[in-house]
């Protein structure tokens, strides 16, 4: 049985990663053991294997003695522990939800039910590091990488709508408290039927001075922010940046780009990433096709009919939030043409975006 470790266990892609891996029963197929930068000794989560008390995660002849580490510590960790592991010789598998390494040349960015193919050619040739891709940019190769696999793209526009858990768990809770705010501010006014609906709105919107900003920055219940992450100084934010850089790297495609680019907003969502894309396709294509393409691509694709009642139903945060689907509708031609098509895609960011493409690569290393 692999020794398998796992740090940052607790934080919020570490705790979905770990109810997951109890979900599927992964820990009966590892020897796993935690580790803590702050809690080290103090008794470990018991996943079926008996009490037992977490390691120090800065002790690299501890973590050495594993075969597999998992870590959803953070990138500052990953740059302070990684390079010394490596230093000394060790020669397990790193499995990372953190970018810091992502676009190392022999890191393997892993989504294996688009890349399966680019695992298995860098694991035959002895890759060692394998990076979670940003949340995104998965989400959006596990909607349309059925057209990408069939080589059909000649590019792509995605417009994101990105929910507070990208940013993170103090983000999700001041966005709720600024969600309170906006309520407490109208809330005399809502209780009277009578009220003017303008005066409702100006209470709530002066409550925009008010309200609680410290994590996400500005006012983000009843706003929205079209910047998500570091400003690059040449007009992109680094999350607009990592679309084509870090897509075309997970599809294989580094020599040989497809653009994809757009622009990425910030909004009032918990934690699904929607995304609205332009497809610009090599050839015109049938509706039928392309919707056939993408739901050929792996089983977690869910296509929403393009009709009202099914699109309100099924291809929102709401619906989507807490499950694996990858749901994918408004699918229709453009005016453009028909080789034109949009889509819009909603996926959990902590689920597809995250946690689970780490799981599956450990799954895929216990049973290689
Ligand atoms: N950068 C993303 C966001 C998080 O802010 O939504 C997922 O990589």
């Amino acid at each position: 049985m692999k020794r398998v470790g796992l740090i940052g266990w607790r934080g919020m892609v570490g705790s979905v990663l770990v109810a997951r891996m109890r979900e599927e029963g992964d820990f009966a197929a590892i020897d796993p053991h935690f580790f803590s930068t702050t809690q080290a000794s103090k008794p470990a989560p018991d996943v079926g294997h008996g009490p037992s008390r977490l390691g120090d995660a800065n002790d690299t002849a501890a973590l050495a003695a594993c075969d597999i580490l998992v870590s959803c510590q953070g990138g500052d960790y990953t740059e302070a522990v990684h390079p010394k592991l490596r230093a000394a010789g060790w020669r397990g598998h790193w499995i990372d939800a953190a970018s810091a390494l992502r676009l190392q040349d022999d890191a393997v960015i892993i989504l294996d039910p688009v890349n399966r193919p680019v695992i298995d050619a860098a694991l035959a040739t002895g890759a060692r590091d394998w990076i979670g891709g940003n949340c995104t940019v998965s989400l959006m190769l596990m909607a349309f990488g059925g057209l990408f696999r069939a080589g059909l793209v000649e590019w792509m526009t995605t417009m994101t709508y990105q929910a507070a858990s990208g940013a993170g768990a103090q983000q999700m809770r001041e966005l709720l408290q600024q969600m309170g705010a906006l309520h407490t501010a109208a809330r005399g006014l809502l209780d009277d039927p009578a009220s003017a609906i303008i005066d409702i709105d100006r209470r709530a919107m002066a409550a925009f001075d008010a309200m609680p900003v410290a994590a996400i920055g500005a006012p983000l219940a009843g706003s929205l922010l079209p910047w998500v992450d570091r400003d690059l100084g040449n007009g992109y934010s680094r999350e607009e940046f990592k679309a084509g850089a870090e897509g075309n790297k997970i599809l294989g495609l580094a020599s040989t780009p497809v653009p994809i680019d757009g622009l990425c907003v910030r909004i009032g969502a918990m934690r699904c990433h929607s995304q609205a894309v332009t497809i610009k396709l090599k050839e015109a294509m049938p509706i039928s096709e392309v919707e056939r393409t993408l739901a050929a691509a792996h089983p977690w694709v869910r296509i929403v009919l393009n009709e009202r009642e099914a699109t309100l139903a099924g291809l929102t945060p709401a619906a989507v939030t807490g499950t694996l689907d990858i749901a994918v509708g408004r699918i229709r031609h453009l005016a453009m043409g028909d080789d034109f098509v949009t889509a819009f895609t909603v996926g959990d960011q902590l689920l597809w975006g995250a946690a689970e493409p780490l799981r599956r690569m450990l799954r895929l290393l216990i049973e290689a």
